[in-house]
């Protein structure tokens, strides 16, 4: 029988991953809303900014990128040199699109002595609009480095720009955008969770409402939640943000144990990979993402001036 990829079993699939792998000389970046299964052959797993660092670093010809489109536009924008694979297209972002370029321009234009900081989850137009890039690790640092008497416009995500204006002590104007899987958990279900578990300590991503956030132990990005658990003495943790992210909780902390704060946390994009789709594309070195030269000039120097300052 030829086996195509949708046939092949699982052990063989994994199989011909790594051995396409090697022949285009690629890596693999995983972030870790990824299904388990990726991220267990990933040669990185981890946030949006380690993933992008590493896409900076690798030597590799080839980056398959495991998560979705502004991911992949983020690895080609530093690394224009490279084939940036996505497995699946149309794994996109509904925060992402909820700041269209145009609307985007129109704002910059009523705010025109606003310092423009977008948050990676967005476009490659809309990051060549920004003066700063800044992801949900260090969102923070990013808005106390600004000059103190500058207004900061923070896009697409309303909530990590209110948490980011608490946190940094600045006057914040967020644009009226949210995750829908983040956005989703409330606060009832949240409440619901702890008298469930007692014990448990709740770590949830900034991407929540406020109001979930103000019930946390700890907020931060997924690296951030990852350490955190890795890190305290707790035995029980209730975990807000989506779901994937209980892969490598529970693969790190064996003697721990890890509850979903609700069950509905699931990015439908993210879960758009699979293994078969990782094969197909190394084969075909297919679907490509690159982003247009003078769009990525713009975008990178949002970028740098992240990473940089990170
Ligand atoms: P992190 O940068 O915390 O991994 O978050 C990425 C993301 O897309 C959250 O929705």
């Amino acid at each position: 029988m030829n086996n195509t990829a949708d046939t092949l079993p699982k052990n063989n699939l994994v199989k011909e991953i790594l051995f396409w792998k090697k022949k285009r000389e690629a890596l693999i970046l995983a972030h870790v809303y990824q299904p388990g299964d990726i991220q267990d052959i990933a040669d990185f797993t981890g946030d949006s900014l380690f993933l992008s660092q590493q896409a900076a670093k690798t030597q590799a010809k080839v980056i398959v990128f495991c998560g979705v489109q502004f991911m992949a536009e983020t690895a080609s924008m530093l690394s224009p040199e490279k084939i940036v694979l996505l497995p699946e297209i149309k794994a996109g972002c509904p925060l992402a699109d909820m700041a269209s370029a145009e609307e985007v321009k129109n704002k910059i234009k009523e705010l025109s002595k606003a310092v423009v900081v977008s948050y990676v989850n967005s476009s490659a137009v809309v990051k060549s609009l920004s003066d700063y890039c800044c992801t949900s690790a260090n969102a923070v640092q990013i808005a106390k480095a600004i000059p103190a008497e500058k207004e900061i416009l923070f896009l697409p995500d309303m909530n990590l720009a209110n948490f980011t204006a608490k946190k940094a002590k600045r006057k914040i104007i967020p644009w009226p955008g949210f995750c829908p899987t983040h956005h989703l958990l409330t606060r009832e279900e949240v409440i619901k969770a702890k008298k469930l578990h007692p014990l448990a300590l709740l770590l949830v991503h900034p991407e929540c409402r406020p109001e979930v956030g103000d019930l946390a132990d700890y907020i931060g990005s997924t690296r951030g939640i990852i350490e955190f658990a890795s890190n305290n003495q707790a035995k029980e943790y209730i975990i807000g943000t989506e779901l994937g992210i209980l892969h490598p909780l529970k693969k790190n902390n064996p003697n721990k144990i890890f509850f979903p704060a609700s069950e509905n946390m699931v990015c439908r994009d993210m879960k758009l990979i699979t293994l078969e789709k990782i094969l197909c594309s190394l084969q075909n070195l297919e679907p490509r993402i690159i982003v247009p030269e003078e769009i990525r000039k713009k975008s990178l120097q949002a970028l740098n001036r992240m990473i940089e300052i990170t």
